[in-house]
């Protein structure tokens, strides 16, 4: 299996390393070659997501991704900035399906900012469109209207094949789980989210057994914090999945708690945290490496096929947490406060 690991900016690289390390420690067979990505594409090649990135991307069977993002880049044109490089190799890939799991563990219902009878044991997953929607419709831009003043233009759309397959996809989970589907949209208002709702009616007549709802994604973002524990598995599109994945990452007491898969329809896919590159913590060795850690092990059951060692890293995680191990994000009083590297060798130390 080739690996493309790409650390990229911010705290990624450093974030990146632990989960190197722990997939080292499980002594896999594996081909792993580095590249640069967002920022440190630029920096390297001029660009935020390099040719010879995305042919590494391209010819390996899966991806590790830390970050990408730095204030330092905020000036360049907006084609250049680190963020395209993220959003044109899951574009590149036809990564649609990105997975969000958010998962409260025991060990951190403390560091919930919910009271801990609303989050005990939350375990919902977040299905998100990731190649469609306002994040790529065309037209967009920053125009000079007929008024004379300037006007910002982005698109929301989805065609009716885009949301068929991300709604299998949601479907396939809800399957495995507990058979039940919130789809979040937005269709009192938008029209592009009515298609959405009717196509996801549509479908849900070849999963009899699954019950499907709908909700507003104002009223979803409510009910997020109201009852979140009402939600198994939500499917949503991009723009809505971006925002809703976030707020729910701190359900789980961190946003670096929250890994996640972006797959094609063949299962390859790219991993990565759920959170950003943190540039004001970056190099301080103080990032909490668990979502990247537990983004390896969803590439050990989404593309490897291989439940025995995503277990593995996932009960690593837990044991290193029950063991009193937190990132500075997830320490209170009393914890063992350790470092991004201490935290990544707690869980290699406790693989076995
Ligand atoms: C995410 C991030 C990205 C997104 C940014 C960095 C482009 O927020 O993966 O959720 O908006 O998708
Ligand atoms: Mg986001």
């Amino acid at each position: 299996m080739k690996i493309a690991i790409l650390p990229g900016d911010g705290i990624g690289p450093e974030i990146t390393k632990q989960a190197v390390d722990v997939l080292k420690a499980l002594n896999v067979a594996t081909e792993l070659v580095e590249a640069p990505i967002g920022g440190a594409g630029y920096e390297k090649f001029g660009d935020p997501l390099p040719d010879s990135t995305l042919d590494l991307a391209i010819k390996s069977d899966a991806i590790l991704l830390g970050a990408v993002g730095d204030w330092k880049f905020d000036a360049l044109p907006r084609d250049k900035r680190p963020e395209q490089g993220l959003l044109r190799i899951r574009k590149g890939l036809n990564l649609f399906a990105n997975l969000r799991p958010a998962i409260l563990y025991p060990e951190l219902v403390g560091a919930s900012s919910l009271k801990s009878e609303i989050v005990s044991n939350l375990d919902i997953m977040i299905v998100r469109e990731l190649t469609g929607d306002i994040y790529f419709g065309q037209p967009r831009g920053i125009h000079t209207n007929e008024n004379g003043e300037r006007e910002g233009i982005n698109t929301m759309r989805y065609s009716e094949s885009e949301i068929k397959r991300i709604a299998h996809v949601a479907f396939h989970i809800a399957m495995k789980r507990s058979k039940k589907l919130c789809s979040i949209d937005k269709a009192n208002v938008l029209e592009t989210t009515e298609l959405w709702r009717q196509i996801m009616i549509d479908l849900s007549k070849e999963y009899p057994e699954v019950e499907l709802t709908h909700m507003y994604v104002d009223n979803a973002a409510m009910q997020l914090i109201k009852n979140p524990k009402q939600f198994d598995v939500l499917v949503t599109g991009n723009i809505f999945g971006d925002i809703l994945s976030d707020e729910a990452s701190m359900l789980t007491g961190s946003i670096g708690m929250l890994p996640s898969a972006s797959l094609d329809s063949n299962n390859k896919g790219m991993y990565e945290p759920s959170h950003g590159s943190a540039p004001d913590i970056a190099g301080k060795n103080i990032a909490n490496p668990l979502a990247t850690i537990l983004s390896l092990a969803m590439m050990f059951r989404y593309t490897f096929n291989d439940e025995k060692n995503a277990k593995k890293i996932e009960a690593a995680v837990k044991k290193a947490l029950s063991r009193g191990f937190r990132t500075a994000d997830i320490y209170s009083a009393g914890d063992k406060k350790v470092s991004c590297s201490e935290m990544g060798e707690a869980v290699i130390a406790s693989l076995n």
